[in-house]
Formats: structure tokens, C-alpha cells, sequence
């Protein structure tokens, strides 16, 4: 990918694996300045140590009041922050009959209520900048039906729509809001769902490794595009790294 970040400042969720972390390395080499969150800061500070100007400031961003510091954290260290991206997230993988309301309310506060707290902490800054980015990662999972996923699947289709919505309303401000859509990917993600397995439909799929989801991530910023889908089957990193404008 040609273009570069040129001192950009990223600020990442859930940066402290899979493609969080691998996104976070890609904008460092781009130059950009990332702002590595999650909760596992031992993780953030040894990656922070690694990449030039990045800067780790953990948090849980189920909570509110620490997506507010977050930004607050990110805006007393570089004036300004130029990107958000909200890729924190957990799946629920369970038949619909057995989702539990504390798990789905869990799933919902990270997948979609963090996602919406994030992006109205950094609008005034973005506003006042004349500008700025915003990628939400969903999930392939939202745009097909698939017995087994469905309450992890509807949190990512409310964050479609959220991020849709912004992507209109806040256009004529300089923000620019896009969707990206991975597939299956090789992360710790399937190890840590919040509830359930990974459907035995997944289990003919070769997933993506997180840098192919991090170039896609990258493009989308870039190209300002509504929705970057990441289809299912070999990596075509040409593909993803050069449609788009
Ligand atoms: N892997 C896939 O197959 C796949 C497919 C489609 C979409 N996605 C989406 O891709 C995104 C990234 O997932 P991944 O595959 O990279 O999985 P991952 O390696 O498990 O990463 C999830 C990240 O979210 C962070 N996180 C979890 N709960 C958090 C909380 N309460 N507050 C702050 N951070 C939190 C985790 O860090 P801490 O534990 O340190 O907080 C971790 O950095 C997610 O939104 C996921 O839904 C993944």
C-alpha cells in the first residue's frame, strides 16, 4: 500500500491481539501514531516499547466513563486525533434458545454501545481538526444468515447500521465513516467468545491472518469507502490493498 499515515494520530480498540494488534503495527509502519487500547496493558506496553510513537492507554471500553478518558488521555498527549478505530469486540456463538440476556447485554456493550461512546468522544475533536476518520469493524457474520451466531451476528448488524447512519450524518463535517467486514480470522477470538463454539460451518474455511484484515482496515481509511467486505477464501492482498480510489 502506497499511501502513508505521515504522523496521523490512530487510536485503536482492542489493540492488544489478533487484528487489532496487527492494524496497530501496519499504521506504525505507515507512520501514523498509534494509541493502542484494551484492557491488558501488560500487552499494550510491550507493543507500545515496539512501534514508534505509539502510545498505550488501556482501558475497558464497556464502561463508559473509560472511553471518555480514553480519548481525553489521547487528546492531552497529541492535541488531536485524526482516526478511530473501533475493532474491540467478542462473539456469543449459541443457538438463540440458550443466549443468556447478561451475555448478550455484555456482547452489546462491547460490540455497539462502545463502538456509538467512542465515536461521540472524538467528534468534538474531529469537528474543531475540520475533520477526521472512523472505522467500525463488524463482522461477515452480519451480512449472511447463520444458524448458531445470530446474537453476535445482530450486535454487528446494529453497529452496519449505526456506522451507515454516521457515515451521512456527519459527511458534510469533514468525518468520514466506514464499515469493515472479516471473515474468519486466525486470532484469539474463537478462544475467548464470550458464550458457545465456533459453528462447525467455520470449520471448512481457511481463515485470514489478521494482517490481511489489518490491510483491509487500512484501505478503508484511506479510500473513505461505506463498507470494505473481506470475501471469504484465499488472501488477494493485491486486491485489497489497490481497488478502491
Ligand atoms: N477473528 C474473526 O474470525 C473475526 C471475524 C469477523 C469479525 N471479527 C471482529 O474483529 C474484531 C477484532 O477481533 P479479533 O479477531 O482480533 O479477536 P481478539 O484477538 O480476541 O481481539 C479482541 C480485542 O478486543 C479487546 N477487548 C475485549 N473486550 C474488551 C473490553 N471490554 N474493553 C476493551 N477491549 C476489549 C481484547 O483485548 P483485552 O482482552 O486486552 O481487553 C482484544 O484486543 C472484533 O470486533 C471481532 O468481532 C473477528
Amino acid at each position: 500500500m502506497a499511501r502513508g499515515l505521515d504522523g496521523m494520530v490512530v487510536l485503536i480498540t482492542g489493540a492488544s491481539s489478533g487484528i487489532g494488534e496487527a492494524t496497530a503495527r501496519l499504521v506504525a509502519k505507515q507512520d501514523g501514531l498509534p494509541v493502542l487500547s484494551a484492557r491488558r496493558a501488560d500487552q499494550l506496553e510491550a507493543l507500545a516499547q515496539e512501534l514508534p510513537g505509539a502510545l498505550a492507554v488501556p482501558a475497558d471500553v464497556r464502561d463508559p466513563e473509560q472511553v471518555r478518558q480514553l480519548v481525553e488521555t489521547t487528546l492531552e498527549h497529541h492535541g488531536r486525533v485524526d482516526v478511530l478505530i473501533n475493532n474491540a469486540g467478542q462473539g456469543l456463538h449459541l443457538p438463540l434458545e440458550q443466549v443468556s440476556l447478561e451475555d448478550l447485554v455484555a456482547i452489546t456493550q462491547l460490540n455497539f454501545y462502545a463502538p456509538l461512546l467512542a465515536m461521540q468522544a472524538v467528534l468534538p475533536a474531529m469537528r474543531s481538526q475540520g475533520g477526521g476518520k472512523i472505522v467500525n469493524v463488524s463482522s461477515g457474520t452480519s451480512r449472511m444468515v447463520l444458524p448458531g451466531v445470530g446474537a453476535y451476528a445482530a450486535t454487528k448488524s446494529a453497529l452496519n447500521m449505526l456506522s451507515l447512519v454516521a457515515k451521512e450524518e456527519l459527511a458534510p463535517e469533514g468525518i468520514i465513516v466506514s464499515l469493515v467486514y472479516p471473515s474468519i480470522t486466525s486470532t484469539e477470538f474463537h478462544d475467548k467468545l464470550r458464550a458457545g463454539s465456533v459453528p462447525s460451518g467455520a470449520a471448512g474455511l481457511t481463515p485470514h491472518s489478521p494482517e490481511y484484515v489489518a490491510m483491509a482496515i487500512l484501505r478503508a481509511l484511506h479510500t473513505g469507502e461505506a463498507e470494505v467486505i473481506i470475501p471469504h477464501g484465499p488472501e488477494r492482498h493485491e486486491e485489497i490493498e489497490l481497488a478502491g480510489p
